[in-house]
């Protein structure tokens, strides 16, 4: 069933695990993301971003998600980095469960002014609302020091008392993409464990992936050019949700699965031009993924 998202992370927050968001496009993401969770019976939060929307329109995908309505499964439709107000009203009132609104990029009373504006609209109709403070860096970003947008756990508070949000999204040391980081990368669980401490809210990890290198190697062998990928490692993942992280964002990973499939298939059936059958074994790649997240997080058997 459609929920609010605040029902499946109180919960994670007090019993301390974590559930996967994962972003999706088309049919076949939602599937396999949605159908890992059902045989897992798993809570799962399915995320649009903006780009999305431009994508598939949100009539389509809200429909789209729609249909699993009768699964017992709580599954919560979600705004992933709401950066214009206009897509965040567009969701609210098109049926999201849950938005975020980003304005990480602005000062801290930007921040503060622009996230108070979606939290009066979205708490009156039961819509949950998440927002950044510091800011989760993207290859959009260019060459920055990370560690000096990472999020200050004073600031926190009065960020989280000033806007009145149900969670926050936390910069820690990950980032957006496929490529992450060259050498060694250890978040900044220090940070993050003051931060659970003062505020006691879900927190949210973005830029989680992990970039399986098996993947990359099969790619690799046909056609991709994918050199330095490199994402989270797991261990770090299990760290940040035993010290406070309740929401995990994936998009890169399955973004990988299902550019692999395609590629395979297409290599080794040079005759086949049915997109059932291109897409299948992408299907059976961001099954298997998801699958894997939701026993790293911890949210198996928590539906
Ligand atoms: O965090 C951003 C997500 O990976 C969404 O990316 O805007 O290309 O859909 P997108
Ligand atoms: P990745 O690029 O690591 O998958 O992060 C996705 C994300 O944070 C979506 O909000
Ligand atoms: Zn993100």
């Amino acid at each position: 069933m459609l929920v609010n998202m605040k029902y499946v992370l109180d919960k994670a927050n007090k019993e301390k695990y974590a559930v996967g968001a994962f972003n999706f496009n088309n049919m076949e993401q939602l599937q396999a993301i949605v159908d890992a969770a059902k045989d897992l019976k798993s809570p799962i939060i399915v995320s649009t971003s903006q780009g999305a929307i431009d994508y598939a329109g949100e009539k389509m995908l809200y429909n789209m998600v729609k249909t699993f309505d009768d699964l017992e499964i709580p599954i919560v439709l979600h705004l992933d980095h709401g950066k214009d107000f206009e897509y965040v009203l567009r969701c609210i009132r098109a049926g999201w469960t849950s938005v975020m609104i980003d304005a990480s990029m602005y000062d801290f009373e930007e921040n503060i002014q622009r996230t108070k504006r979606v939290v009066e609209i979205a708490k009156t109709l039961n819509v949950s609302v998440e927002a950044e403070l510091g800011h989760v860096t993207g290859e959009e970003d260019g060459i920055i020091q990370r560690s000096k947008l990472y999020t200050d756990p004073k600031k926190a508070k009065e960020f989280v008392d000033k806007t009145g949000i149900d969670f926050l999204a936390v910069a820690i040391g990950t980032s957006h993409g496929a490529y992450k980081y060259e050498g060694d990368l250890e978040l900044d669980i220090k940070r993050l464990k003051e931060i659970k401490k003062i505020l006691n809210i879900p927190l949210v990890l973005h830029g989680a992936s992990g970039i399986d290198q098996k993947l990359i190697q099969i790619a690799t062998l046909y056609g991709a050019k994918l050199k330095g990928a490199k994402g989270i490692d797991d261990e770090q993942i299990k760290l940040a949700v035993k010290n406070g992280i309740n929401k995990v964002n994936i998009d890169s990973d399955n973004r990988i699965a299902f550019m692999t499939g395609v590629r395979e298939t297409l290599a080794n059936n040079s005759d086949v031009f049915d997109p059932r059958k291109i897409l299948k074994l992408s299907y059976k790649y961001m099954y298997d993924l998801t699958s894997h997240k939701i026993k790293l997080l911890g949210s198996e058997n928590k539906a």
